[in-house]
């Protein structure tokens, strides 16, 4: 007997998700004393000093389990957010807040909608729970909303919208995107990840909270700590809803999916102002510096509404991860998103982008 039929069958057709390489991975293959990891858009500054501070204060702490409601924690979230403490989940992650929203409300042979490109943590938690993904093609390269809405029949449970949208960065009209909402049916969910929004012009921010106040009671909104916050590593996701959808995956949630670390300083990057402004308007002037440079070269790009770009290199866009960090830079090649010639970087620091663009140079000119 063959260990896969023993598996849950759902899970088969999913394709183990692949990272970024990591900077250990990289020195382990080539031979640099410095490397730059500009493949998973984690913030290049690090994390918030403040939080960085509350870290240092917790190894005394580290036998405790976390709290499983911690209320105070909630409250600061509220508050910045402008909602109740009952609208708020936290979970390890974005990747966390995907799966306790899946298993809250999937049942098997329920359809999600996805967008043909778009993050891949969606189809996964679709087929562990028996559900049915059904894939909305692309409209140049966009998330095409008519087609999405066309898709829906009595049997879809969740509609995915990742807004801006990764790998591409960029975000749905702002109008459109409202009316789109307005119209789904309210038994249907519109799960929107904006994972990224922080970094997003106000041209394009819906104001997604401020929709659920008004009673779009079917929208959850995923937001997460990996991205402006810097914390990528110490896993802190939230999602924004409902308080019958929020008490809903408080039953799935698992008890402790949020360390004692990351419970202790989620407060304390949340109210670091400065170095959150600091991210944002620095990525901003720096995708600017990428954007002239890109011109300069005669590469097309998809324009941001993010943390990183996709550009069309045109060569193979794994050759050409595999020559840039031959010279330090890690990025991630954009073929498994159906981009065979794009890689896609996280905007760093001047100095970083310098040297990608040293690097770039190389293989392009
Ligand atoms: C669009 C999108 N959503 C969600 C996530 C999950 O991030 P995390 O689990 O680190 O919060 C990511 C991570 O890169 C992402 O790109």
């Amino acid at each position: 007997m063959e260990l896969k039929e023993l598996a849950n069958q759902s899970i088969l057709p999913i394709k183990p998700y692949v990272p970024g390489k990591s900077v250990k991975q990289a020195l382990s293959e080539i031979a640099l004393p410095e490397v730059y990891k500009m493949a998973s858009n984690e913030n290049p500054r690090g994390a918030s000093p403040r939080a960085k501070a509350k870290y240092m204060e917790l190894a005394d702490q580290l036998h405790i389990y976390p709290e499983i409601y911690d209320r105070e924690l909630l409250d600061a979230f509220a508050l910045k957010l402008g909602c109740s403490r009952d609208n708020i989940t936290l979970s390890n992650g974005g990747d966390g807040i995907i799966y306790n929203m899946g298993m809250a409300v999937l049942n098997p042979g329920d359809e999600t909608i996805i967008p043909e490109i778009t993050f891949a943590v969606y189809e996964t938690i679709t087929r562990i729970m028996h559900a049915v993904p059904v894939f909305s093609p692309m409209k140049d390269f966009a998330i095409d909303l008519d087609d999405i809405y066309s898709r829906i029949t009595d049997k879809t449970k969740i509609i995915f919208i990742c807004n801006p949208n990764n790998p591409t960065g960029q975000c749905l009209p702002k109008d459109k995107l409202i009316a789109f909402l307005k119209k789904v049916p309210e038994h249907i969910f519109v799960f929107l990840d904006e994972a990224y929004i922080d970094f997003t012009e106000s041209d394009f921010n819906i104001g997604s909270v401020e929709l659920l106040k008004g009673g779009m009671n079917n929208l959850f909104i995923l937001r997460t700590f990996s991205k402006v916050y810097g914390l990528a590593g110490v896993r802190i996701g939230f999602g924004i809803g409902s308080p019958e959808l929020i008490s809903l995956i408080s039953r799935v949630k698992p008890p402790f999916d949020l360390s004692i670390v990351a419970e202790n300083i989620a407060a304390e990057a949340l109210a670091d102002d400065e170095f959150y402004s600091r991210t944002v308007t620095e990525t901003a002037s720096e995708k600017e510096y990428y954007y002239a440079e890109l011109d300069k070269l005669g590469l097309s790009y998809f324009r941001s509404q993010t943390n990183y770009i996709l550009i069309n290199v045109k060569m193979d866009a794994k050759k050409a991860a595999q020559a840039l960090m031959e010279q330090g830079i890690i990025v991630r090649p954009a073929a498994s998103y159906g981009f065979p010639t794009c890689i896609r970087i996280t905007i760093g620091q001047h100095r970083e982008n310098e040297l990608f663009f040293k690097a770039l140079r190389k293989l392009v000119v």
